[in-house]
């Protein structure tokens, strides 16, 4: 397919996602062919800067983090690059912006700046007429504080621009092995007749990581690992595992199916959350000393164990869990079958069941563990043996997934709103959520510390033990 030109204005152009990930990503589009001329990168910004020092900004940040860079290439993507001053809250800058824009690209503006400019930024498009049919605007979580922000925000938007021209990003549906749980599920015929509470006991979801909240303690404190990580991310990856096969891949087919899956959880019960805090380890703060305040209630932690109330998985719990600094960067989703109905071997030779662990990052790949034979004299002893895929291996050199944002920029581009989130969704997510954080605020609930690079606080093992069950993943 041909690529047709367009023009990316990034506001916010010399923020700190805009270095880390819009320019890497788009310089690597680049370099794939993908923004044939006249296309442009416009940064927008506060800082009254030139052109010229923008691209060296550009230049440093594909450097430390686009990886290996051709210099040829760079220099060829830096000249289709432009910056502008301007002012979100008030006129400087907006003509130049108009008069920069070329009527015949693809418009995409990238609200990369905090979500109090969104309705400014808004608002000044339509009144200095940068907004054509071919436009559209990508918006950056958090969408929302809570549900009647996250609608107050919607309203902004949609009165500005139709819901088409929207998207919001979570950057979990641009990685590669995530897509890949619909490919897995809708793309063989061997799981997915056995894909319900019939056959499955339960599902776990772990998003772990090792880096605390670093720089971000004022964000952070406000919005804890359930706003920040659950009511996106892991709600996102609970709808892909957990949806009805969509007639076509296409976006408002994949997005209804997630959506009824987001109505059709139950709200969960108090003693089913573990929320939890890490404390202070060797050279590394506590989570109260980064978000200075000795009394933070905020988890940096979160397990919970959640249902769906429709035919497919009544009686099949879900369990979900997230945390920094935690002992391995592990995300993964487990399947565990249920056991045979009946063992011809006898209770001794024990009872096994099939597992499905997608190895979502790092380490990208699928293992099903399998029931066999123990080898050798003894009589008919069972052992689980993995029959283990990693993609890096199977699919050999060059099949380097692109990064999230490198997918989710040009299906902005493409105006392919599959992997995006619509407004309905994004309030249905808040709604199961905002009741579960109202609960814990009016109980006082105060988080349980945990050690730090561990695998978080016992009550979230406890959670899976009461139920005769064990987490997979980080612990092992
Ligand atoms: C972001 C969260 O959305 O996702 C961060 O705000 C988190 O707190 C990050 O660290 C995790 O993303 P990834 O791609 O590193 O798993």
């Amino acid at each position: 397919m041909t690529d047709k030109a367009f023009e990316l204005v990034v506001f916010g152009g010399t923020g700190d996602l805009a270095r880390r990930k819009i320019l890497p990503a788009l310089f690597k589009r680049f370099c794939a062919g993908q923004m044939p001329e006249p296309s442009r990168l416009i940064g927008a910004a506060r800082s009254d800067m030139s052109s010229a020092e923008y691209r060296r900004f550009v230049s440093d940040a594909v450097a430390e983090f686009g990886g290996a860079v051709g210099k040829d290439e760079l220099a060829q993507f830096l000249r289709q690059i432009t910056y502008v001053p301007f002012d979100a809250r008030g006129d400087a800058g907006w003509q130049e912006l108009a008069e920069m824009l070329d009527p015949a690209c693809i418009r995409a503006f990238y609200f990369s700046v905090g979500p109090g400019l969104f309705k400014d930024l808004a608002e000044r498009l339509h009144a200095h007429g940068l907004v054509t049919e071919d436009s559209r605007i990508v918006v950056e979580k958090p969408f929302g504080h809570d549900l009647d922000t996250a609608r107050a925000l919607n309203r902004v938007l949609c009165s500005h621009f139709d819901e088409r021209q929207i998207y919001r990003i979570d950057h979990y549906l641009g990685k590669e092995t995530v897509q890949n749980l619909m490919a897995v599920r809708f793309g063989n015929m061997l799981f997915e007749p056995l894909w319900n509470s019939q056959y499955i006991d339960h599902i776990q979801i772990t998003v772990a990581e090792t880096v605390g909240i670093g720089g971000r303690g004022a964000y952070y404190e406000k919005a804890g690992a359930m706003r920040d990580m659950m009511q996106n991310h892991l709600m996102q990856l609970l709808c892909l595992i957990a949806m009805e096969p969509p007639a076509k891949f296409e976006p408002d087919a994949v997005r209804d199916e997630k959506l009824k899956v987001i109505r059709a959880l139950d709200p969960v019960e108090p003693h089913h959350i573990v929320r939890g805090q890490y404390t202070q380890a060797d050279g590394c703060a506590g989570f109260r000393d980064e978000v200075d305040n000795p009394r933070s209630k905020t988890e940096s932690f979160i397990a919970l164990k959640c249902h769906l109330s429709n035919w497919r998985w009544a009686g099949t719990p879900f369990y979900l869990r997230t945390g920094k600094r935690l002992k391995n960067r592990d995300s993964q989703i487990t399947v565990v079958f249920k056991d045979t109905p009946h063992s011809i071997f006898g209770q001794d030779a024990g009872r096994h069941n099939n597992e499905l662990t997608i190895q979502l990052q790092p380490n990208e790949g699928i293992t099903l563990d399998v029931t066999i034979k123990k080898p050798g004299q003894g009589g008919m002893q069972l052992i689980d043996v993995p029959l283990d895929m990693s993609f890096a291996e199977a699919l050999g050199p060059g099949a380097d997934a692109p990064d999230a944002y490198e997918r989710l920029i040009m299906d902005v581009i493409r105006g392919n709103q599959t992997l995006f989130m619509r407004n309905d969704e994004v309030e249905a997510a808040w709604a199961w959520t905002d009741p579960i954080i109202r609960g814990w605020e009016a109980r006082g609930d105060v988080p349980k510390p945990y050690d730090a690079f561990t695998s978080g606080p016992d009550g979230a093992l406890q959670l899976l033990r009461r139920d005769g069950r064990e987490w997979r993943g980080i612990d092992g």
